[in-house]
């Protein structure tokens, strides 16, 4: 089978670095079109230089890396320095990126890609607020019809929220882009916090990181023992989960997740819940599923996958 077409729409973040990471090194599963940049752990201007960083730290500096949207469609920013550290990088210390920005503006690569391609050959990899996906959607929706899936990391149900008590980040930075994304009709995979919360990064899997004992290898361990002081202190857990990467890992072993075809729905209103994903998890109403909501992973299997295949860089 052909390698899947995708583009990578993220806010690096440590764990976003990871994803694009396992996807960068696996050409023979994904084939990443473009990486662009949207705000959302640290500022635009962060994120953007932040994918080159990682694009240079895996040797892929012909990887396309578009900047986005500064600023949520109707709100206010809002950023994690206090899990990801000043830079959204914060751990290795990795050197600026020489490799270019591209002049086209993120929304329009996302648009022109689509027109471009042929219809249901190209999946959207969201990694953090769909601000993006959704002025993308908004301003061509033409678009909409042609994508062929959407894998995103967002959202939470039965673990509920991580910013706030029922929200997880990616959805409440961008109420209203989530709304946009999981009313478009293309058919969603969710990776939630129920899901990622199972990625723990353990010390015998940080140490595998280590021990691959390449500059990528030790940069990841690096990223992971960085965020994993904030982590394991909110959670009390054994480690720091890695969110972003489910997203990438699922495209290329699928079997590896589960989850169930269910409705999700945006909280766009309420100050008390805004950005939950209301997900019809029991069937209790009559609204159609629109989403693949992943609840639970081969932890050990999804570790070895991206330890095998981060030695590859
Ligand atoms: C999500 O928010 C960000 O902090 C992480 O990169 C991840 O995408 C987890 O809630
Ligand atoms: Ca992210």
């Amino acid at each position: 089978m052909s390698p899947r077409k995708i583009i990578i729409d993220t806010d690096p973040g440590q764990d976003d670095a990871v994803a694009i990471l396992l996807a960068l090194a696996s050409p023979e599963d994904i084939d990443v079109l473009g990486i662009t940049a949207v705000a959302g752990n640290v500022p635009l201007a962060l994120t953007q230089k932040n994918a080159r960083i990682i694009c240079e730290l895996a040797g892929k500096t012909e990887t396309k890396v578009y900047s986005g949207c500064d600023v949520p469609l109707s709100r206010k920013l809002v950023t994690a320095e206090h899990v990801h550290g000043k830079t959204g990088l914060d751990g290795p210390t990795l050197p600026d990126p020489t490799m270019p920005l591209q002049d086209q503006h993120a929304v329009d690569f996302i648009i022109d890609t689509l027109r471009n391609e042929d219809a249901g050959t190209v999946t959207l990899c969201p990694l953090g607020p769909l601000t993006n996906l959704a002025t993308a959607f908004n301003k061509a929706p033409d678009i909409v019809e042609k994508v062929q899936e959407i894998v995103l990391m967002g959202g939470a149900y039965f673990e509920v929220g991580n910013i706030t008590p029922a929200a997880e980040f990616n959805i409440y930075v961008d109420p209203e882009a989530a709304d946009v994304v999981f009313k478009s009709g293309v058919p969603i995979v969710v990776m939630p916090l129920d899901v990622t919360h199972k990625t723990l990064v353990t010390k015998p899997r940080n140490d595998a990181f280590r021990a691959i004992d390449t500059s990528v290898g030790i940069a990841v361990a690096e990223m992971t023992d960085f965020f994993e002081r904030f982590d394991k202190e909110k959670y009390g857990s054994a480690g720091a989960p890695l969110h972003d990467p489910c997203v990438t890992a699922y495209l290329i072993a699928p079997e590896l997740f589960k989850g169930r075809h269910v409705n999700v729905e945006i909280e766009t209103q309420s100050d008390l819940t805004l950005g939950m994903t209301v997900a019809d998890w029991w069937g209790v109403t009559d609204r159609a599923p629109n989403a693949l909501f992943v609840g639970d992973l081969d932890a050990d299997g999804f570790f070895s996958l991206l330890t095998e295949r981060l030695a590859r860089l």
